[in-house]
C-alpha cells in the first residue's frame, strides 16, 4: 500500500467578470440583496465559442502539472468530475485526453456535482493506494451559466451558479509523508429533485423536444431553502466525521476549505467550529459557486496566497445536488 498525496493544484476561470449589478439588468435582483444572501459580489460566466468545459480543464490541468513538475507522460490515469459535460456523450475525460495529447490513458468522469470533486479525490486515492497507477490528474470544472434561468424565475440560481475549472495532480507521497489520509462519501437520493436539471433525459419520450424546451427542463432547478438548511447539517455532520475517524479536533484543522456554495453556509460552518478567518478559505465572493470547480480552484488560489504550508492539516468539505456531499482530510 501507498500513501496519495495531491502534488499541486492549478486552475482557470472564463475572462467574462459578471458583477451583481449586470444581473439586475436581467432579472428582478440587486447588488444588496445578493450580497447580503450569498456573499457574492461578482461571479465568470464563460463566451460561447471561446470557452468549453474541455478547454477550461486543460489550461487548469496545465498549471497543476507545471507546478508539480510533471511532464505529460507522466500523466496515467484521468477523473473529470462535471454535470456539465460538453457532450451528453462520450464523458468529458475522453475530451480532456485529446486536448491535453496523452497517452492513451483511462479517462473516468463523475457525475456527483458539488462533492464531485472529493468523490474524484477519493477514487484516485484508492488507484494510487493500491499502486494501480503512480500519477492521476482529477478534474473538476463546469460551465453552468448556460443553464440559468435568467428570468425573474430563476433568480435564486442565477445569481450563485458560475464557471471555472480546478485541477490537482495526485501521486505517491514519499516514505514518511501521509498525504490524502481519509475521505468520506455520502448520499441520500431521495432529495435529487431539490437542486436538478430534467433534460436532457433518457427517458423521456425524446431527449429534446420543443415541449420540453418551452417548459425550461433544461435549466437547473433549485429548492435553495431546502437545500441550504440540509448543507448546514450534513457539512458540520461530514466534517465531524473526518475529525472523529482520525481522531482529531477541530484545532488541529489549519486550513478549512469548503465548497463555495454561499458564503452564509461557510460562515456558519466557521462559527459552529469556532475557526479564526484564517482557517477558512473563501473565494466566492469573486467566483460565484462554480460547482465541482470550486473546492480544486480553491486550493489552487490558497496555495497561490501562501495559505497550504507543508504539513498543514486540510478538511475539505462539500454538500450539493443529490444530495450528496462528502469530505477529505489531507495532511499537504
Ligand atoms: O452548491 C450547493 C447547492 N446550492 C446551495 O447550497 C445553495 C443553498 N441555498 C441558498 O444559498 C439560498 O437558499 C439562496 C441564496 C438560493 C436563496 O436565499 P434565501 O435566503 O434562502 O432566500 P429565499 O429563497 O428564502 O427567498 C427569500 C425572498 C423570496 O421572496 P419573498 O417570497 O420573501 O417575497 C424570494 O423570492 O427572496 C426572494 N429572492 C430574491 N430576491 C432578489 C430569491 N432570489 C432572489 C434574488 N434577488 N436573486
Amino acid at each position: 500500500m501507498y500513501n496519495s498525496r495531491i502534488l499541486a493544484a492549478g486552475h482557470y476561470v472564463p475572462e467574462r467578470i459578471v458583477t451583481n449589478d449586470e444581473l439586475s439588468q436581467m432579472m428582478n435582483t440587486s447588488n444588496e440583496w445578493i450580497v447580503e444572501r450569498t456573499g457574492i459580489q461578482e461571479r465568470r460566466w464563460y463566451t460561447p465559442g471561446i470557452d468549453t468545459v474541455t478547454n477550461m480543464a486543460a489550461k487548469a490541468s496545465k498549471m497543476a502539472m507545471d507546478r508539480a513538475g510533471v511532464q505529460q507522460d507522466d500523466i496515467d490515469f484521468i477523473i473529470f468530475a462535471t454535470i456539465t459535460p460538453d457532450y451528453f456523450l462520450p464523458g468529458n475525460g475522453v475530451l480532456l485526453q485529446r486536448e491535453m495529447g496523452f497517452k492513451t490513458i483511462g479517462a473516468l468522469d463523475i457525475r456527483n456535482a458539488c462533492s464531485g470533486f472529493i468523490y474524484a479525490l477519493s477514487v484516485a486515492d484508492q488507484f494510487i493506494k493500491t499502486g494501480m497507477y503512480q500519477k492521476i490528474l482529477v478534474v473538476g470544472a463546469e460551465i453552468q451559466s448556460s443553464a440559468l434561468d435568467k428570468s425573474d424565475d430563476g433568480r435564486s440560481s442565477a445569481v450563485i451558479f458560475a464557471d471555472g475549472a480546478g485541477a490537482v495532480v495526485v501521486g505517491r507521497a514519499e516514505a514518511g509523508q501521509t498525504g490524502i489520509i481519509s475521505t468520506h462519501l455520502h448520499s441520500e437520493g431521495s432529495h435529487a429533485e431539490e437542486l436538478y436539471c430534467i433534460a436532457p433525459s433518457s427517458s423521456g419520450k425524446e431527449r429534446i423536444s420543443k415541449e420540453l424546451i418551452e417548459r425550461g427542463d433544461f435549466f437547473l432547478k433549485m429548492n435553495g431553502n431546502a437545500v441550504f438548511k440540509h448543507a448546514v447539517v450534513r457539512f458540520m455532520e461530514v466534517i465531524q466525521e473526518a475529525l472523529a475517524f482520525n481522531q482529531m479536533t477541530k484545532d488541529d484543522i489549519d486550513l478549512l476549505v469548503p465548497h463555495q456554495a454561499n458564503l452564509r453556509i461557510s460562515q456558519y460552518i466557521q462559527q459552529k467550529l469556532e475557526l479564526p478567518d484564517q482557517k477558512v478559505f473563501n473565494n466566492i465572493m469573486h467566483l460565484g459557486n462554480t460547482t465541482a470547480g470550486t473546492i480544486p480552484i480553491a486550493l489552487s488560489q490558497a496555495w497561490e496566497q501562501g495559505r497550504l504550508k507543508e504539513n498543514d492539516l486540510i478538511c475539505l468539505a462539500a454538500f450539493g445536488s443529490g444530495f450528496s456531499w462528502a469530505s477529505a482530510m489531507l495532511r499537504w
